[in-house]
């Protein structure tokens, strides 16, 4: 990941251009720049992952029905291996795992600084929405040129990694979600019982 930061917008870059959108890029970035980068890997790989799966975590336990279906779809896919290698074809298949992670990080999203808008317009619950353009309208992971880099193993992680292996409960199913938002929405605390999967 370093090499290709250094190598950025340089002639070492395997996908070296000199223009995106009509714009320069004439200038490899600048030390401040590659720490904000390698930063943001840091927080993503970590943090941001964690709280996604805390929020997975305590839906599927509040949703048993999605939850089975979701484990029906990983047992179908890996057929009991909870330690072979991932393939991009077991990923693939896993599409009901997917679209769990999408409305849990829809309802709950750990950076909610992105602006989301309807695809049209739309009443809830008597307020009416407006609508904007369709593209980029899901942006769990942003979009345009800043999109997460961390996105695809991102998903990966999530999909296939923690329900394969385990079993997870919470250890009080009345206890409220304790959330805070100071930049990205945090999951303060989140009491649950892990074993391994029969
Ligand atoms: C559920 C997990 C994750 C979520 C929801 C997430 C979300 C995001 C979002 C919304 C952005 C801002 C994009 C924009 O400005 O349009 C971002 C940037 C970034 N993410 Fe992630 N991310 C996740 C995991 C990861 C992982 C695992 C990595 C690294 C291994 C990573 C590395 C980065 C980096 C380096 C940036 C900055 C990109 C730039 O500024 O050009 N993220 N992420």
């Amino acid at each position: 990941m370093l090499t290709s930061l250094i190598t950025a917008n340089t002639t070492l870059d395997v996908n070296y251009t000199t223009t995106v959108g009509g714009e320069a890029l004439n200038r490899p970035m600048s030390d401040t720049e590659i720490c904000g980068i390698i930063f943001d890997g840091f927080l993503g790989g970590t943090d941001i992952t964690a709280n996604t799966i805390s929020f997975i975590v305590y839906y599927l336990a509040h949703y048993p029905d999605v939850k089975k279906k979701m484990m029906e779809e990983i047992d179908r896919t890996f057929q009991g291996d909870k330690t072979g290698p991932i393939t991009e074809d077991d990923y693939q298949k896993l599409k009901y795992c997917e679209a769990v992670i999408k409305v849990v990080s829809r309802l709950f999203t750990v950076v909610p600084s992105i602006v989301k808008g309807t695809a049209k317009p739309d009443e809830i619950a008597g307020y009416i929405e407006g609508s904007e353009s369709k593209k980029l309208s899901f942006l769990m992971f942003g979009g345009g040129l800043r999109i997460c880099p961390g996105r695809k193993i991102a998903m990966i992680e999530l999909v296939c990694l923690l329900y394969r292996k385990y079993e997870i409960d919470l250890v009080d199913m009345n206890a409220p979600l304790n959330v805070e938002s100071i930049g990205i929405t945090a999951c303060n605390e989140l009491l649950v019982k892990i074993k391994p999967r029969n």
